[in-house]
């Protein structure tokens, strides 16, 4: 009897992904070290070895995030799943948010505050520009949020916005202080208790040099008193001693904030099963950022940002956005009129193996983005991009100088003693 399920024999073979230099604005190509430890067999949920490994965790983003808070922990998924746990266990239906947009993530915290059922106001910037905080206080001012939710580094255009001094007027005003620093963070100075956050998410998949997956999150402890006031066991663990709080039960089983803390506790409630290659992947991409140090991660950005920047500029190309506030670790570049841009992205793909990003919305087919960051920020991916982009764009009828990228690059890192 013929099987009608039978799949094609060519599916049993098992995958092999090409080799590819990932220099796009993320995912980068993962550190090696990364990978080896994600290879290590699993150990019980319960076993001292995991239990350990999960509070050895917290103490390294600890250092990651810059803070004293206890409540640092990871959450299973990618970046969105950390925003979308801070933000849904956080917000109640009808309560207020301002959300400062200065790209497309900034509308992804406005999309999952909405979903949460917040009052969602909205501030916007040209793709390109940041805000200054005047103008943030004069919004937090007129809308009275409880929460100001606002990205550090914007991948889709990449710039940076400063933070520094959102902390304080927010504290004047009485509003919680949140920031998705996903692709900034490790690459771009982040003091999470010196500039007065109450809650941050990232992810591992930039300059932390790991795969999508985990999203290390850290709360303020005014942030964990309004999370708690929501606390709710679920039944099929729950004991006499579980008391749940007097405020509205949070909206996701899965994000929900309470439950997560009482599993990364003392208590170790179970929750999720926790994900635990993620787990150890996430563990070393700290480690790795903390052997370095958090400022050389930050200097060793800015240098190789630099250098492609530079490169690129010296190729008779312009650079996009306001390059004062532009992360260290991405840098947009308009494509040249008389060029087509998915045909050099796809013979950098397919003729030299090396991924560059395009870009969304009102930059679509405007600009690419190059992305120096974690494992890739590196003097020989830096300048193997620079040298193949010249060949394609030539091949593709832009007029430059030879050479002129790799070499003004080369002069960058000579500056840097490189
Ligand atoms: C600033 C920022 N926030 C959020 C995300 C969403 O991340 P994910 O795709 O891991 O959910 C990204 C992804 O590029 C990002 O750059």
């Amino acid at each position: 009897m013929s099987d009608s399920f039978a799949v094609d024999p060519a599916l049993l073979r098992p995958f092999s992904p090409p080799p590819r230099l990932l220099m796009g604005p993320g995912p980068i190509t993962v550190d090696p070290r990364v990978l080896r430890a994600m290879s290590a067999q699993l150990v019980g949920q319960y076993d001292p070895a995991m239990t350990q490994c999960m509070n050895d965790t917290m103490a390294l983003y600890r250092g990651v995030f810059k803070t004293k808070n206890q409540w640092t922990l990871l959450i299973d998924g990618t970046s969105r799943a950390g925003i979308e746990a801070v933000l849904i266990s956080i917000l109640e239906p009808g309560d207020k948010i301002l959300v400062p947009i200065f790209g497309r993530f900034g509308h992804l915290l406005c999309e999952i505050a909405e979903r949460c059922g917040a009052d969602v106001h909205k501030i916007e910037k040209a793709w390109g520009e940041v805000f200054t905080p005047d103008e943030i206080e004069t919004a937090i001012k007129t809308v009275k949020p409880k929460v100001l939710a606002i990205v550090q580094g914007d991948t889709s255009t990449t710039m940076l916005q400063p933070l520094e001094e959102l902390g304080a007027i927010c504290e004047r005003y009485g509003v919680l202080f949140y920031s998705d620093a996903t692709a900034s963070i490790a690459g771009n100075s982040f003091l999470t208790d010196e500039w007065k956050l109450d809650a941050v998410s990232v992810g591992l998949q930039k300059c932390l040099g790991g795969p999508s997956g985990s999203a290390p999150i850290t709360l303020s402890d005014k942030a964990v008193q309004v999370i708690r006031k929501r606390k709710h066991v679920e039944a099929g663990i729950r004991n006499a001693t579980h008391v749940d709080g007097k405020g509205r039960r949070i909206a996701s089983n899965y994000f929900d904030l309470g439950m997560i803390m009482d599993y990364w506790g003392e208590e170790r409630l179970n929750h999720h099963t926790e994900a635990t290659t993620m787990l150890y992947g996430a563990r070393e991409c700290a480690r790795i950022l903390l052997e370095e140090g958090v400022d050389n991660s930050i200097k060793r950005h800015r240098i190789h940002g630099r250098a492609m920047a530079q490169g690129l500029a010296a190729m008779n190309m312009k650079l996009f956005g306001d390059q004062f506030h532009k992360m260290h670790n991405v840098v947009g570049v308009y494509i040249p009129e008389n060029v087509a841009g998915e045909v050099v992205r796809s013979s950098m793909l397919n003729d030299f193996g090396i991924e560059i990003g395009t870009s969304f919305g009102p930059l679509h087919g405007k600009i690419w983005r190059i992305g120096t960051m974690g494992y890739n920020a590196r003097k020989d991916p830096v300048l193997e991009t620079l040298i193949a982009l010249e060949a394609v764009m030539r091949r593709a009828g832009h007029s430059q100088t030879p050479n002129a990228g790799v070499d003004t690059a080369i002069k960058i890192y000579a500056e840097e003693g490189l």
